[in-house]
């Protein structure tokens, strides 16, 4: 099985050592919970480099105190197992107890209001003892970022963090979250990180799922109908290839097959890729994404389209 490693300090130790020895690191951050697309994301790591990082945190700064933080799934024994039998001993996993921790200061507030386990949210800076955010401005707007409004923030923060204790050559993200990623690279970008920010294409279950941590909360008839997203996306594909340029027509098409399906639709946008922006003709490189909620479950899916 994979080393562990439990703290900041060790990991960035760990690193340096790499880094002495002349080799190169890939990260893959991850909320756990491992399925094959985080799977085929470090696979993608291990052929860039010599060495990879799966972090393994769920990250309160990104969740909403309204959010499914508490419920979130893990099974940290399974991750270890999966990552066993591809790492081929080229992965460590970094899994820290708390990256918030800095101190007294954390503690005092944890300690305090007598709640125990309280699960610290985002919203809630101080008892995170935390108080610098980094924000993408206009691209954490739109898509996902009309919902969870300090999501976002949340992830850039947590993805800098982690890039700075573990200093990689190159990070994978899926184009899943496909907000997410473009997020992450135009902050690296912006902030002149020197990481290479690599995108990787969205795995599926066999019917076309996107997989996702998540749908294991799914009922077996909730994951029967969320196979409309899939399919709704692919159809809107087709309809492209065979010459409709109408986002409008094509939006229609999608929110049709999903409302019969859904339990509530939170967005079909057709964007920009690089921008993010909503596009009214299809000329150049889109993405459509949607967003709808199965039961409980929110889901999110996308297909990018290529214009030549
Ligand atoms: P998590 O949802 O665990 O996802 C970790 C990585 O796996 C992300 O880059 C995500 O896009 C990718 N991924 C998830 N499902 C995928 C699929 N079906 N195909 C391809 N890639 C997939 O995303 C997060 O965690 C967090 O926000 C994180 C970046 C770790 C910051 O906390």
């Amino acid at each position: 099985e994979p080393e562990v490693i439990r703290d900041k300090d060790s990991m960035r130790k760990w690193s340096r050592a790499m880094r002495l020895q002349g080799k190169t690191i890939g990260l893959v951050p991850t909320m756990g919970y491992l399925h094959e697309g985080h799977l085929s994301l470090v696979r993608q790591s291990l052929t860039l480099t010599d060495v990879t990082v799966v972090s393994i945190y769920v990250n309160p700064g990104q969740f909403s105190s309204t959010e499914d933080l508490s419920t979130y799934p893990s099974d940290f024994s399974g991750d270890l197992t999966k990552l066993a039998a591809i790492s081929g001993g080229k992965v460590v996993v970094f899994n820290p107890k708390n990256l918030y921790d800095y101190g007294g200061e954390t503690k005092k507030i944890n300690d305090g209001g007598g709640g125990g386990g309280r699960v610290l949210s985002c919203v809630e800076e101080g008892g995170l003892g935390h108080e610098t955010w980094i924000r993408v401005e206009r691209l954490e707007k739109g898509l996902c970022g009309k919902s969870r409004p300090v999501f976002f923030r949340g992830v850039a923060t947590i993805v800098t963090k982690l890039f700075n204790i573990v200093e990689p050559d190159v990070a994978v993200f899926g184009k899943k979250d496909y907000q997410q990623w473009r997020i992450i690279q135009r902050m690296v970008r912006d902030l002149d990180f020197g990481i290479e920010i690599v995108g990787s294409d969205i795995a599926r279950e066999k019917d076309g799922l996107a997989m996702s941590s998540r749908n294991v909360r799914l009922s077996d008839e909730e994951r029967q109908r969320a196979l409309s997203i899939s399919r709704s996306l692919a159809m809107a594909k087709a309809s492209v290839a065979e010459g409709k340029t109408s986002c409008a027509e094509l939006k229609d098409m999608i929110i049709k097959q999903l409302v019969g399906s859904a339990g509530r639709v939170d967005y079909v946008e057709i964007v920009d890729q690089e921008t993010l922006e909503g596009v009214e003709e299809i000329k150049s490189g889109v993405v459509i994404c949607v967003a709808a909620w199965f039961g409980t479950v929110r889901l999110i899916d996308n297909i990018e389209i290529d214009v030549s």
